[in-house]
């Protein structure tokens, strides 16, 4: 069967990877792909957001499955599309993705189903906004209403910096809408769960890096490593919070009209204390597709064949698939350009990528990278690579990825050391 994949980061990469290797695929597309995704998938110049070009793409070269990996595409409406023409595909709706497209609405969604999460309040102009935030004080949580790529999101621990956010809100981010949240302690967990809009699979928990620098300090980025499994959940705790964080807005999405099937991937702030737990456990957002870099590090563990996974969440396959994970730990840590995630430069040559990816026990995914004339590897945005170790504890794995990450050579390159530590 032929399978298209959407998307051009190190998330599509592990998922044209892992499919080209799975019984039954003859051929992956991608679309539009970047220079790693071209060893194992067929490149289609396509950008995720032109969904009626995807959709010709699609019927002209026979597809039988497409794989939606970002949320631009979900937010262009490629499902509706699609389906509208009885093309089997694997995400939710336009109007099921806004759980990830519109945090006051996911909050709404939240509280209709009885999903414990961050008290909030959501205002659609300025000076109310400043007066509610001065009131409160600090630590408070600031986010814009819609896609950010991760930077729309301002966790305020000191005054002082209540007038950046605003700058950044108001200013380059141009918010119609902000939330404001009750700023919540603990460790974050990204549980994914598979959905076919009735039911749902849990995918291995992995927790994935937010800040840009080590220790978790400096800006919030889309991800700058993960672990899988995370070792900051139990299994026990898993069943609660599908029981009691998903399988509530699978049921509250079916009694609006609009199901949910994709990957529901709820981000979730977890207490140290573990007397606080599992009730303490809160959702901080919901994304409605595979994380990136969670799914780098929860693909390569992936012992089951993935194309029954995603038939079944397509609707194509009815029979619930049984999804198995090797023992193995996975950590994945990211390789961001100079000026990530503020000032990215590009065009900077990355040398070694080829010579860590022979590291036993590595898996070398690509993000954004091009060649250039002389068929060199070029930075061309801001996560280039992702680097997986996959070992018999967190240590192996991740002792194989950081040997791996020093192998690589691109100029002032931001990349966390403790990842995994
Ligand atoms: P979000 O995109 O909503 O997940 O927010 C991005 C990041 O901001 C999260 O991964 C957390 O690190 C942090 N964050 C979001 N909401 C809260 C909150 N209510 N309390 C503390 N940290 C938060
Ligand atoms: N790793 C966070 C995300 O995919 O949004």
């Amino acid at each position: 069967m032929k399978i298209l994949v959407v998307g051009s980061g190190a998330r599509e990469h592990a998922l044209c990877w892992r499919l080209a290797r799975s019984p039954g695929v003859t051929e992956v597309l991608c679309a539009p792909g970047n220079a790693g995704i071209a060893a194992c998938a067929e490149i289609v110049m396509i950008a995720p957001t032109a969904v009626g070009d995807l959709l010709s793409l699609a019927k002209e070269r026979g597809v039988a499955l497409t794989i939606v990996g970002p949320e631009v595409a979900l937010e262009a409406g490629i499902v509706d599309l699609f389906e509208a023409h009885k093309m089997p595909i694997a995400g939710p709706s336009k109007a099921a993705a806004m759980l990830e497209t519109s945090k006051s609405f996911a909050k709404e969604v939240m509280v209709a189903a009885g999903v414990p999460t961050a008290t909030y309040e959501v205002f659609t102009s300025e000076a109310p906004l400043r007066e509610y935030c001065k009131r409160q004080g600090a630590p408070l949580v600031l986010k814009a209403d819609g896609l950010a790529s991760g930077k729309g999101v301002f966790v305020i621990q000191h005054e002082q910096d209540f007038e950046d956010a605003f700058a950044s809100l108001f200013g380059s981010l141009k918010a119609e809408r902000v939330v404001v949240e009750e700023f919540l302690a603990g460790v974050e967990v990204s549980c994914i769960f598979a959905s076919n809009g009735e039911d749902l699979i849990p995918l291995a928990p992995a927790h994935d890096y937010k800040r840009l620098m080590d220790e978790d300090l400096g800006p919030n980025t889309g991800g700058m490593g993960s672990v899988c499994p995370s070792p900051r959940i139990s299994g026990a705790e898993l069943e609660w919070i599908q029981e009691r964080c998903a399988a509530p807005i699978l049921k509250e999405m079916k009694k609006r009209g609009t199901p949910f099937k994709g990957f529901l991937y709820a981000g979730l702030m977890v207490p140290t204390d573990p007397a606080q737990r599992p009730e303490g456990i809160r959702v901080l957002e919901y994304n409605t597709r595979l994380g990136d870099p969670e799914c780098q590090s929860i693909l390569v563990r992936l012992a089951s064949a993935p194309v029954e996974l995603f038939e079944w969440i397509a609707g194509v396959r009815g029979e619930k698939p049984t999804v198995q994970w090797s023992n193995l730990t996975s950590v994945c840590v990211v390789v961001a350009s100079n000026g990530y995630p503020e000032n990215v430069i590009t065009g900077d040559e990355i040398v070694g990528a080829e010579l860590a990816s022979l590291v036993p026990g590595v898996v070398v995914f690509h993000a954004a990278t091009v060649r250039n004339e002389r068929g060199a590897l070029v930075c061309a945005g801001g996560r280039t690579l992702s680097i997986v170790g996959i070992g018999e504890s967190r240590e192996s794995a991740r002792r194989s990825a950081y040997k791996a990450v020093d192998m690589i050579q691109l100029r002032g390159n931001r990349t966390r050391r403790d990842i995994g530590s």
